[in-house]
């Protein structure tokens, strides 16, 4: 089978497309023809080596997937031949990664996709949208009539994150880096949007919500938490989930007299059942239409270096230039 994989780590020259063997299902796993995939910073971390974890090469890049399944292990119980799934969670823990034209993956992490829905964005809003879930639902609790800040409304997680808590029932404020991006949160049902570039966060938020913020979500890597404390509700939570290397200063007192919580958590670390409830409510708003996909660029599986180019110049070179989603039909 076709595959864009890796022997080294390296910049994006290091990505070979080449023929790999196809997979054979184990007992449980499902054989799927792989349709659609895409590209989150992490893939860009792992292959640049930025972030060093242990590879077995050849390491076939990705994630993330939609597509048909084909065959069937013996013990499979919850698909047949023919069905449309998709997956995240994917190339962590053993489990093989995504960007092939065939990928055997275990039965409990596979999820349907609705009909109506097509690869295309069911694959984008997957590893984005199970982590704005777990964040919002498992962690931080949003109820509706709260209100919740996310830093980055328009990025890859941040644009599942305006939609869901909408779709709870929240009153969102969004923030992003240029006017035409603070349009996309608006589109996307946030009740405030802000320029973080040309406008004052701090001044805008109180305006908006001058008892506070329930639930603040960041997405930079550097979060300013002197802003973010004096700016939470009481009893507000934070959520964190990117800067590995950050180490900003934290004002312990006025956090801890207010009775906020901080919610750490990475989405490679959720177990089978806690990603199928994600999944389950991810079905559900994507059929009704309040979930949608931000696809930024559609490329082939033969442009994946080209792919991991436009990633890398957008997270790691801060430039933004990828708004949305980069998706590569297989
Ligand atoms: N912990 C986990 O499980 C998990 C899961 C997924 C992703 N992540 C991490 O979360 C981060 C975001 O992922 P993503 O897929 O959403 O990436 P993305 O699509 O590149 O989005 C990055 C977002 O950060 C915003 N941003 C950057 N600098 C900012 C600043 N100074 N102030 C406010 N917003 C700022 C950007 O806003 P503009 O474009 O408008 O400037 C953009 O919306 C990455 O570091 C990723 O590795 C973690």
């Amino acid at each position: 089978m076709n595959a864009a994989y890796i022997n080294q780590t390296g910049g994006p020259g290091v990505i070979i497309c080449g023929e790999l063997p196809t997979p054979k299902p184990q007992p449980r796993q499902c054989l799927v023809k792989v349709a659609a995939v895409d590209l989150n910073p992490i893939d860009v971390y792992w292959r640049s080596g930025l972030v060093p974890v242990k590879l077995a090469f050849p390491f076939i890049l990705g994630h993330d997937l939609a597509g048909t399944v084909v065959e069937v292990g013996s013990e499979v119980r919850r698909f047949k031949p023919g069905d449309r799934v998709w997956a995240t969670n994917q190339g962590f823990a053993g489990r093989p990664g995504t960007f092939a034209e065939f990928a055997a993956v275990h039965e409990e992490w596979l999820y349907p996709i609705p009909l109506g829905v097509s690869d295309l964005d069911a694959v984008a809003v997957s590893l984005v949208g199970a982590t704005a879930h777990l964040g919002l639902v498992r962690d931080a609790r949003l109820k509706a009539g709260e209100v919740l800040f996310v830093n980055g409304g328009a990025g890859g997680v941040g644009s599942c994150v305006v939609q869901m808590a909408k779709a709870l029932g929240a009153r969102v404020i969004a923030t992003a880096g240029s006017d035409e991006k603070v349009a996309a949160c608006r589109q996307l049902g946030a009740d405030l949007a802000i320029n973080y570039q040309t406008e004052g966060v701090a001044v805008a938020v109180k305006a908006f919500a001058p008892d506070g913020v329930n639930v603040w979500w960041e997405t930079a890597r550097e979060p300013d938490f002197d802003r973010v404390v004096s700016l939470l509700a009481p009893r507000g939570r934070m959520v964190l989930m990117a800067g590995r290397d950050a180490r900003p200063p934290f004002p312990v007192g006025p956090f801890y007299v207010k009775d906020c919580s901080l919610h750490g958590f990475a989405m490679f670390n959720a177990t089978a059942g806690e990603l199928r409830a994600a999944a389950e409510e991810m079905n559900r708003w994507l059929s009704a239409g309040k979930l949608k996909a931000r696809i930024a660029r559609l490329l082939p599986l033969s442009q994946t270096a080209a792919a991991h180019r436009l990633q890398e110049e957008s997270t790691l070179g801060k430039t933004g230039v990828v708004s949305g989603k980069i998706v590569l039909k297989v």
